[in-house]
């Protein structure tokens, strides 16, 4: 009995009333929850709502410009994108500890935006519009994750629920915060996205940062993103985008072991492939992807990323596993 269009119709008349000229902004994170969150907001208020895209030099691939240019044409949204890749990258030097890069990435990535914000509340003070709002693209099981729903312990700080600042400005909308994962795509289908955004698999706020095990470097990130983008592109050419949740991809960045390639010994890093299937993400279980597609992503990896010499497999469900490994 769940129906997309009619929650669309209900949560654009809550977002009108409760906003009426004010203006809102949207951080946008290239992943579907803000992208859908954003459609939405924009549905009900159009340009009284401006997208920040922070580019904190722990996206993927192409992620970048999939938003600046896919997702902006699609939509007709208002978009400024900051480049705060040095101020992310000095905050998180020397830090190991998950949950502390995770509250880093999160503060940081708040203190981006409001930089952002306050030179958007320049432009709206001129026109005598404030900007009292801001868009979260929280699920369901993100804030029963974080201890805000029926009382579970706080097993990750997800930097979308915890770690805003007590001094935040704004008041929030989080029009996806009743909602499960295949309710928010149904809605994206729904307001016309196209299936490159809507169909994406979820990627975690603070990004490639949490799949680097051990202190996040720029070289670590590139690396990263290489084997990242092999794994990403295999899956999807073998068909098995629908059948995979989500396939992090972790580089363990303070083991080494011994390789061999050619006449030459190495010694370099492992990467994780963790595919998992799952209805919503609060429990999931290894994916059986085929050998021979594993047998193509590790071999390519190996071929084309020179720092990573071994490709491991983790075959463990959620739980006990947590999805990503910090
Ligand atoms: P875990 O690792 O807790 O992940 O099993 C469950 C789902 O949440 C994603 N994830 C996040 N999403 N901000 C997000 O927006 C975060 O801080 C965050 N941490 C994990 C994860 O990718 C998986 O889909």
């Amino acid at each position: 009995d769940w129906d997309s269009g009619s929650i669309i119709e209900e949560q654009v008349a809550r977002i009108r009333e409760q906003v009426g000229t004010d203006r809102v902004i949207c951080g946008l994170s290239g992943g579907v929850d803000s992208a859908v969150a954003a459609a939405l907001v924009h549905e009900a208020v159009g340009d009284q709502l401006v997208c920040i895209f922070v580019d904190h030099g722990l996206l993927r691939q192409d992620e970048r410009e999939q938003v600046e240019q896919d997702y902006v044409a699609s939509t007709g949204v208002r978009l400024v994108t900051v480049d705060a890749r040095e101020r992310f990258m000095s905050a998180l030097a020397g830090v190991t500890d998950p949950e502390t890069k995770r509250k880093i990435i999160g503060r940081e990535f708040i203190r981006a935006f409001e930089q952002a914000e306050r030179d958007l509340a320049l432009e709206a003070a001129e026109e005598g519009e404030p900007i009292r709002w801001l868009v979260q693209g929280t699920l369901y099981p993100d804030v029963v994750e974080s201890g805000g729903g029926s009382g579970t312990a706080n097993i990750k700080s997800h930097h979308n629920v915890g770690g805003l600042p007590d001094d935040l400005q704004f008041q929030l909308i989080e029009p996806l915060r009743a909602l499960f994962k295949d309710e928010v795509r149904a809605i994206g289908r729904e307001l016309g996205l196209p299936e490159a955004i809507v169909g994406r698999q979820p990627f975690p706020g603070p990004g490639l940062g949490i799949r680097i095990i051990g202190e996040v470097t720029e070289e670590r990130l590139d690396i990263l993103r290489r084997a990242d983008a092999i794994a990403r592109a295999e899956l999807t050419a073998a068909g098995l985008d629908g059948e995979i949740w989500q396939c992090p991809v972790v580089l363990l960045a303070d083991v080494r072991s011994v390789g061999v390639q050619g006449d030459g010994r190495t010694y370099g890093h492992p990467v994780v492939l963790r595919p998992v299937s799952s209805e919503d993400a609060m429990t999931a279980d290894w994916t059986r992807v085929p050998y021979d597609v594993l047998a193509r992503i590790s071999n390519r990896i190996t071929n084309e990323v020179a720092e990573i010499n071994r490709v491991v497999l983790d075959v463990t469900s959620k739980p006990p596993g947590t999805i990503e490994w910090e």
